[in-house]
């Protein structure tokens, strides 16, 4: 009887790219076909026989998972952000994690100014507008717009994606402001920008663009009260994750026009539920969280993703670990 040696590998949907290909030459493959993410408990019983997982941020890998996992040795998450993972709990069972820094940055970046436009000029608004015949003349009232030129953005969080929206931002001749753990003295003279604290940012920024990860101290770090302080008509950008900011609070704010509008490429749930009231809200803009989505981007992000698994499947520290304390 022969025995396979290849490890398990369990992928939660397919990727675009060669990465898939590569990986199933040296692994034992297991790919989930479907549009939607398998269910908990498929994803657990698939997580059962395996020596690795790759994982979306729709799949949840936490305590009770593991448990059930003793074989498994590392899980490679297809994103930045890895907030669906408990790191915690896996660096215990010596399970490395995997994330793709820097693979998204740029076109993260982008997305995010185009949002900023698109939210600003009302070109979302503009579209549906011509579509529904109902554009008769031009008209000096017509769709009037926020400049971006010449507007301050506040950027929370100064990390690679906050520092390449700078960037966009210098190039519109906008006034940069920032808040982050700690002034960065390089992306200062890079482009002007300044760091500043909490009040200051929310009381200043025309347009408040979001870059933090969601970890317990920035979960709805924009809530009532920052809602309250921030600038009469000034617009929120989130491109980072759903849960930094408090949905309720958003919505009130919306309605009660203090806010004056929100493009959201994340929301807290997503998918965003058909009946939230921020479907029904011309003053916002909504994106089902595409902002890395381009084909080079997510191309890259499967092949550091599959990267990141066979190294530690091989037992060397991933290119990209979250938590390499693991492999000391
Ligand atoms: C990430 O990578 O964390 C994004 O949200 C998805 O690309």
């Amino acid at each position: 009887m022969t025995r396979t040696v290849r490890p398990r590998v369990f992928v939660t949907r397919q990727l675009p790219g060669e990465a898939l290909g590569r990986l199933g030459e040296r692994v034992d493959l297991r790919v989930w076909e479907e549009e939607l993410p398998p269910s908990r408990d498929r994803l657990m019983e698939e997580a059962a026989g395996a020596e690795g997982l790759v994982t979306l941020l729709t799949d949840r890998v936490d305590a009770r998972l593991l448990a059930l996992a003793p074989g498994l040795r590392a899980v490679s998450n297809v994103a930045v952000g890895y907030d669906n993972i408990d790191v915690a709990a896996c660096t215990r069972q010596r399970v490395a994690v995997g994330n793709t820094p820097g693979a998204l940055t740029e076109t993260s970046a982008d997305f995010a100014f185009a949002l900023i436009l698109g939210l600003a000029r009302r070109v979302a608004e503009a579209d549906a507008y011509v579509r529904a015949g109902k554009w008769r003349t031009w008209s000096p009232t017509l769709l009037l717009g926020t400049d971006v030129y010449g507007a301050t953005l506040g950027i929370v969080g100064a990390g690679g994606i906050g520092a390449a929206v700078a960037r966009r931002a210098r190039g519109f001749g906008m006034r940069i402001l920032y808040t982050s753990r700690e002034p960065k003295p390089a992306l200062e003279a890079e482009v002007g920008a300044r760091w500043v604290d909490k009040a200051t940012l929310l009381a200043q920024a025309d347009i408040l663009s979001l870059h933090v990860p969601l970890t317990p101290q920035t979960r709805h770090w924009v809530g009532r009260e920052e809602l309250r302080e921030m600038k009469p008509g000034a617009l929120l950008v989130n491109t980072s994750r759903g849960g930094v900011v408090d949905p309720e609070a958003l919505v009130e704010a919306l309605r009660g026009g203090r806010l004056g509008g929100a493009a959201l490429d994340v929301t807290e749930p997503e998918p965003l539920p058909v009946d939230s009231p921020l479907m029904t809200l011309p003053n916002v803009l909504l994106a089902p969280h595409i902002a890395s989505a381009s084909h080079a981007t997510r191309g890259r992000m499967a092949s550091m993703a599959v990267d990141n698994l066979l190294a530690a499947l091989e037992g060397r520290r991933p290119p990209h670990c979250v938590n390499p304390e693991v492999f000391a």
